[in-house]
């Protein structure tokens, strides 16, 4: 039986290319358990895990607590908000007494870049990461790959472009790491203040016309402009920023080939996607929230080989 090279998911950056593909087949055998009358599987009986949130989420905390039901593992959610964080609690403290009552895994979001890495050097327990900060989104990464590789097969070769706010994104970062391991060649577009500044020196293809970088792209991954992360003003309004990077069905209509349109959620309608185009047989975003389920319960399952 394979097994991943690591003993927690802090990001793509640290998985192979054979961890990546390991993770995509399983969450296929998931994928096919979740559509049976009965989709649960014993897989993480026993196993105790902890959904310890310090940052707002509706698909990750979900989908993540919905993997572990249908492994049939025991569950309990924490959120900062309402917790004992309030009253200065550290976030070693907080996780250590998560610990403390016999849980196994630790299913994290934070709003510091690197927080998960600095827990895996002081913790036992396996950890994986649901988004810190601007730093890394592996899981929603892996599920973006699952969704593209369901519509296209082999993404060796394939052209990706990833749209929209780039600076302020996990997604974006998680994304390159795991489409460069998987072969597809990437293309960045955004305004120049929301790309990273040597973004280039990663290997992706810059472009700062939508247009263009639709004409040139199998999928189009379009980001959320992260107002709550923008500390200053990046673009003049959010009207002038939807004139020309926002995307809308009539731009998708009038390609002369058929692209996949993708968004990790949530969506900003009206600012990088119209509702039109966000509704449209070009759009596979619902699909990518259903595969976040299969792909999160390969990782736990895959983890789990390694309490
Ligand atoms: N895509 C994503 O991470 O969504 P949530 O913030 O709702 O979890």
């Amino acid at each position: 039986m394979q097994s991943l090279s690591t003993k927690h998911l802090l990001g793509i950056k640290d998985l192979t290319a054979n961890d990546i593909q390991l993770i995509l087949e399983t969450a296929k055998e998931f994928k096919e358990v979740i559509n049976r009358p009965i989709k649960k599987v014993p897989s993480l009986r026993d196993v105790t895990i902890a959904n310890v949130f310090f940052e707002n989420s509706t698909r990750t905390r979900l989908s993540f607590e919905l993997a572990e039901k249908r492994l049939s593992a025991d569950v309990v959610n924490f959120s900062a908000s309402g917790s004992s964080v309030k009253k200065g609690e550290t976030l070693l403290d907080t996780v250590n007494n998560i610990l403390a009552m016999k849980v196994d895994m630790i299913v994290m979001r934070h709003s510091s870049p690197g927080a998960p890495h600095y827990l895996s050097k002081r913790i036992k327990a396996n950890i994986v990461n649901a988004g810190d900060g601007t730093h890394e989104h592996p899981t929603q990464a892996l599920l973006d790959s699952f969704s593209m590789q369901e519509k296209l097969g082999d993404l060796a070769g394939k052209k990706i472009a990833i749209i929209g706010d780039i600076l302020h994104s996990r997604v974006a970062l998680s994304n390159i790491f795991c489409l460069q391991k998987l072969g597809a060649e990437i293309t960045i577009c955004g305004p120049n203040t929301l790309l990273p500044k040597y973004i280039g020196e990663i290997g992706v293809r810059i472009s700062h016309s939508v247009k263009e970088t639709l004409q040139w792209c199998d999928v189009a991954n379009v980001l959320r402009i992260q107002l709550e992360r923008q500390q200053i003003k990046y673009f003049p309004s959010l009207r002038e920023y939807s004139l020309y990077f926002g995307i809308n069905k009539q731009m998708l209509d009038e390609l002369d080939k058929e692209i996949v349109l993708m968004h990790p959620g949530p969506i900003n309608r009206g600012v990088e996607l119209s509702s039109d185009a966000a509704d449209s047989h070009h759009s596979i975003i619902l699909d990518q929230v259903e595969n976040g389920v299969a792909v999160r319960m390969a990782v736990l399952y895959l983890l789990s080989q390694q309490i």
